[in-house]
């Protein structure tokens, strides 16, 4: 080899080593003993073996404030560039806390930026894994600067590829909104948080007394903030869930989600479902018996399923067809729907008609939540956003209703007034403006108490009102509902449905964008 070219060839060698290198070994050292990955090892993790391209590995930061411009790290505390995920492309970045904290310097915001472009061009995912302290301090405005270009990039991808977010170290402060922009936050459970504003700020401005873990932890923000939708136990997991839910994803909103080849029958019948809906509409019983039964080798990946739990959603596969299902969970507040359910089913619903995955809807709810802490709320508005989510979707929708449908909570879980396409039911439907005894109780008042028995005349008229709705059949005489079905004969039903449905086309007006009730 001529000795000038060896010699450039050992200079790209040593660049190469020292930025992969990242803040030094002593900082990986610390890195590893707070319970993290490093970055790179991050990305090994999350891609198929060996299919990690990098780009920008040798930019770095322009600053020359505070001393900066002594301070040179290649790649500037991010590392960027795409792979595979069960052979399919995504781009990603990881944020190196070895390397200045991970803060976002310009440069580092461009490196992110420019992954975000490419994989908007040639319809890939992204994947954030978010390790940072937030905004450079030594690059003031231009780092906040960074941010902002971050945040339109989010908004226009917004439901053209997916953007999916690890918190996996801090993220403070206005750097929050970049994670709550994108379609799902992964977030690791004692080493991840997210806040506005820590702790310290918060005790000075409101006197609470509050620890980063209860403030902003992954626990905080996947049972009560509801900002989160997943929490791992660790990085491996983390990352490990991130693959699972690429599975279900198309690369765009161009494509269909990828169907797999299934060896689980379609028409596999489940006799043990009749047995699941207790006759008694008082009583509990935990969809996801009914939802597993239904999936592909009973496979169901629950997604945010520690907040507003009277909400189930979540994807899985029938006859190898990623779908996503959202059911009302009748033993958790008995599967009403409050400001929180409807808010996570709104956008559950969102996500789906975005990428054209089809919707299953299970459905026993006897109502929205009454009460002056949801209408002071504004369970009116939140109520309205899982509407107006169903009423634009235009992917197939199948809804079965395994129990009550009452009143407005009818509507609004794709009935067929509302663009569902297959309604099924099963024989222990209730579809009714309420529940017999609330009826009953309403519109007979007067009867009952002007009669000689009360009791007794309140009973034969609840029987009566159950007669004539507490059933689907008035429901199906009227065309609301399509069929009457066997419980055993759901999966197959379904997956009737669907292949009836792979063709559907249905458009909305054209319009700059509809107003959904914030
Ligand atoms: C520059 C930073 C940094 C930052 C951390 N570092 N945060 N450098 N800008 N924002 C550097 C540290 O100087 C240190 O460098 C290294 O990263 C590790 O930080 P430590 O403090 O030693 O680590 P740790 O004790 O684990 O604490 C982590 C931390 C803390 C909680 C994140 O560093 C911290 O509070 N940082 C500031 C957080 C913050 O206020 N950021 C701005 C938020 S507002 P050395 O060289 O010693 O290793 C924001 C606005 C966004 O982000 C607006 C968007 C619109």
């Amino acid at each position: 080899m001529d000795p000038d070219f060896k010699m450039l060839v050992e200079q790209l060698d040593m660049k190469n080593k020292a930025a992969l290198e990242g803040g030094g070994a002593e900082r990986i050292q610390r890195q590893h003993e707070s319970g993290k990955l490093t970055a790179r090892e991050r990305i090994e993790k999350l891609m198929d073996t060996g299919t990690f391209v990098e780009m920008d590995r040798f930019k770095t930061h322009r600053c020359t404030d505070f001393k900066m411009q002594d301070t040179h790290i290649a790649g500037d505390g991010v590392v960027t560039g795409h792979g595979l995920i069960h052979g399919r492309r995504v781009f990603v970045f990881a944020q190196d806390f070895t390397v200045f904290g991970g803060s976002l310097s310009l440069a580092h915001a461009e490196k992110i930026c420019k992954i975000m472009k490419t994989a908007m061009k040639v319809g890939a995912p992204v994947i954030g894994l978010c390790d940072s302290g937030g905004a450079r301090i030594q690059e003031g405005v231009m780092s906040l600067a960074g941010y902002g270009d971050i945040f339109l990039l989010n908004v226009m991808a917004s439901g053209v590829i997916p953007q999916i977010t690890a918190i996996m170290g801090p993220s403070a402060g206005g750097a929050v909104y970049s994670p709550a922009l994108t379609d799902w936050i992964f977030m690791v459970d004692k080493t991840s948080y997210m806040f506005i504003t820590g702790p310290e700020v918060v005790k000075a401005t409101t006197r609470e007394v509050v620890t980063k873990e209860d403030l902003g932890g992954a626990m905080a923000h996947n049972t009560k903030s509801g900002v989160a939708h997943f929490a791992a136990p660790d990085d491996q997991t983390c990352l490990e869930q991130i693959r699972e839910m690429m599975s279900f994803l198309p690369q765009n909103n161009m494509e269909d989600p990828p169907r797999l080849d299934s060896d689980d029958d379609p028409t596999r019948r489940d006799e043990a479902l009749r047995e699941v809906v207790p006759l008694n509409p008082n009583l509990p019983y935990d969809i996801r018996k009914i939802i597993r039964s239904n999936m592909d080798h009973g496979y169901f990946f629950e997604i945010q399923e520690h907040w507003a739990a009277n909400i189930v959603i979540g994807f899985g596969r029938m006859d190898g067809m990623p779908v996503g299902v959202i059911a009302n969970q009748p033993s958790i507040m008995a599967g009403c729907l409050d400001i929180d359910a409807s808010a996570k089913g709104a956008r559950f619903v969102r996500f789906c008609d975005a990428f054209n995955i089809p919707l299953i809807v299970y459905e026993d709810v006897p109502g929205f939540l009454p009460g002056v802490h949801q209408e002071h709320g504004g369970i009116i508005k939140h109520g309205a956003k899982l509407i107006y989510a169903f009423c634009e979707a235009t992917v197939p929708r199948i809804t079965v209703i395994t129990r009550k449908a009452y009143g407005g909570a009818y509507i609004v879980m794709n009935s067929r007034h509302i663009r569902g396409d297959v309604i099924l039911a099963y024989p222990t439907s209730e579809i009714a403006v309420m529940g017999a005894e609330g009826a009953v109780n309403i519109i007979s008042r007067d009867e009952i108490s002007l009669s000689k028995d009360p009791q007794t005349t309140k009973q034969r008229l609840i029987e009566e009102y159950r007669e004539k709705f507490s059933n689907p059949y008035k429901a199906a005489e009227l065309g609301y509902i399509d069929e009457v079905i066997d419980p055993a004969d759901t999966r197959p039903k379904i997956i009737q449905a669907l292949k009836m449905l792979r063709t559907k086309r249905e458009t909305n007006p054209p319009k700059k964008h509809g107003n959904i009730p914030l």
